[in-house]
């Protein structure tokens, strides 16, 4: 480790070799910030913006330096704009921070997507800043600007772009026009990632969007890691804002382990202070993975059953039924477990077990959390199973083999598939199995938390559910997606006459309600 920090920060030092460690995938843990899926980017725009700028110049309708989205349970709802803000009926417009037109008119936001033509930046990036201008939560001056290496003009980055908006969020008005705004609010710039020239170049026409006013850049990288470095050294050194904060959003994965985590950091920190950095999750973003420390902590019914003395095991599940299509490079460096595990359902294990935090502010959410995963007993090998998907065929239809993705490599051993069980050595949670499963090219495309409670103790009604209790177990599930719920399995008499019962549902559809 000595010599690696030691070593010059460039793309190759930071270009990590496959090497396959289990226990290291729960060191690499790092701070995040949350992003909303339904407000898509509200959070950190405006949790990045009220850091240096007391609030003043943007409107402000998110739930700013919350990032579980939730009140909080001391203030109490009177005391809580933000709790007066989740209570406020349909419809309703959302409380802003007050700011004068003056404000309002001096300063500018510019977000440069980095790697603009990739699957990341179509998928998610743009949409959700289009979620974002749609809520009103982007300042008055913004503008975005595609930066990717292909040649394209400013017409052809909206073409791309506009055939991934969608109208997602709740109101669904006036989308069309909303898109066009928005649209034109959208510049391309082309450049090598590694040329301080073409970030030059950008720094050129962002200058000429902010004509002059007070600006804020904001950096949205959504490149390989192995370029992470080059392009923060040459934005830093050629595109930082010199009047106004300059920030830096980073996404998974964040090295491969703990001392490639580590050197990133540190190479980062050769151009940028750690207030500049955010690194993100983007499933703590997910409504029902914000829900769960509401679900637990504001009812009174569930805090009480959450630990070993009630639950059997937790499940963390994810299935795509899609495979790699075209992202085989970049995957077959990391597999589901780095992929998958040890960040999104790494994330929500920690947010599930921990205990409760002082407060709703980051660093007190942030401290339970790494509590959590150091109490956590080392992977063992036995408690791991791997797979990788092979080609079939269905309904007259060919699904490819993961090493038939041309970007893979034949003889690749990369698992696309695992299931682990952890363990949590502490008093809440000692012996409790969590279970995570996660794989790509499954038959169905699921995420969600099971939660298995225990027998009912010397239970009256074995007669009825024979000798197999664990039918007759309660389980509440949390479906993250698609179609996001939460129900709770229960026995219930079957209505009429004798004594037979059924299994039932109670029932919260996110989409119903
Ligand atoms: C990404 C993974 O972090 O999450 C992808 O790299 C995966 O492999 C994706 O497909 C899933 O995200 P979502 O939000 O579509 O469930």
């Amino acid at each position: 480790m000595a010599t690696r920090l030691t070593t010059p920060c460039s793309s190759s030092s930071t270009n990590f070799s496959p090497s396959s460690s289990f226990n290291n995938e729960a060191k690499l843990f790092t701070r995040f910030i949350s992003m909303p899926r339904k407000y898509g980017l509200s959070t950190w725009v405006s949790h990045i913006h009220s850091k240096t700028h007391a609030r003043k110049h943007f409107l402000l309708n998110s739930s700013n330096e919350h990032p579980l989205n939730a009140f909080s349970l001391q203030d109490g709802l009177a005391g809580n704009p933000l709790a007066k803000e989740r209570i406020e009926p349909p419809g309703k417009e959302r409380p802003s921070i007050p700011m004068s037109e003056a404000e309002k008119e001096e300063s500018t936001l510019s977000i440069t997507v980095v790697g603009a033509s990739g699957d990341l930046a179509n998928k998610k990036i743009f949409p959700a800043l289009f979620a974002l201008f749609y809520e009103d939560c982007l300042p008055e001056n913004f503008t975005v600007f595609g930066f990717a290496r292909t040649k394209l003009t400013d017409e052809e980055l909206r073409n791309m772009i506009s055939k991934t908006l969608t109208c997602r969020i709740d109101k669904r008005e006036n989308c069309d026009d909303k898109m066009d705004q928005f649209l034109k609010r959208c510049f391309y710039q082309a450049g090598q990632y590694n040329s301080e020239e073409s970030f030059l170049e950008l720094d050129k026409k962002l200058k000429e969007k902010e004509a002059g006013k007070l600006s804020n850049r904001l950096f949205y990288l959504s490149i390989p890691p192995n370029i992470f470095v080059d392009v923060v050294r040459c934005a830093s050194h050629r595109a930082s804002s010199a009047n106004g904060w300059t920030r830096v959003i980073v996404e998974k994965p964040f090295g491969r382990d703990s001392e490639s985590s580590g050197e990133l950091t540190r190479c980062l920190k050769q151009y940028l202070t750690e207030d500049q950095i955010f690194r993100i999750d983007h499933y703590l973003g997910k409504e029902l993975v914000e829900n769960l420390s509401v679900l637990r902590f504001s009812n009174l019914v569930f805090e009480p059953l959450w630990s070993r003395n009630y639950i059997r095991n937790v499940q963390l599940i994810f299935s795509e039924d899609f495979g790699t299509e075209g992202r085989g490079g970049y995957f077959d460096n990391y597999g589901i477990i780095r992929d998958i595990m040890q960040n999104h359902l790494l994330q929500i294990l920690a947010l599930f077990a921990m205990e409760t935090p002082v407060s709703l502010e980051a660093e007190d959410i942030r401290n339970e959390k790494v509590k959590v995963l150091r109490s956590m007993k080392p992977l063992k090998l036995e408690d791991v199973i791997v797979g990788q998907y092979k080609g079939h065929g269905k309904g007259g239809k060919s699904y490819p083999a993961y090493t038939d993705d041309p970007t893979v490599p034949k003889d690749s051993l990369t698992p696309t598939f695992a299931a682990a069980a952890l363990f949590i050595n502490n008093a809440r949670w000692d012996g409790i199995p969590f279970l995570m499963k996660a794989g790509k090219a499954l038959h169905v495309k699921r995420a969600e938390i099971r939660v298995q409670f225990r027998h009912v103790p010397g239970n009256l009604y074995k007669r009825n559910f024979g000798t197999d209790l664990d039918k007759a177990t309660n389980e509440l599930v949390l479906r993250v997606q698609p179609d996001e719920a939460i129900y709770l399995k229960i026995n219930n008499k079957v209505p009429g006459l004798g004594m037979r019962l059924d299994r039932s549902d109670l029932n919260l559809l996110y989409r119903a309600r």
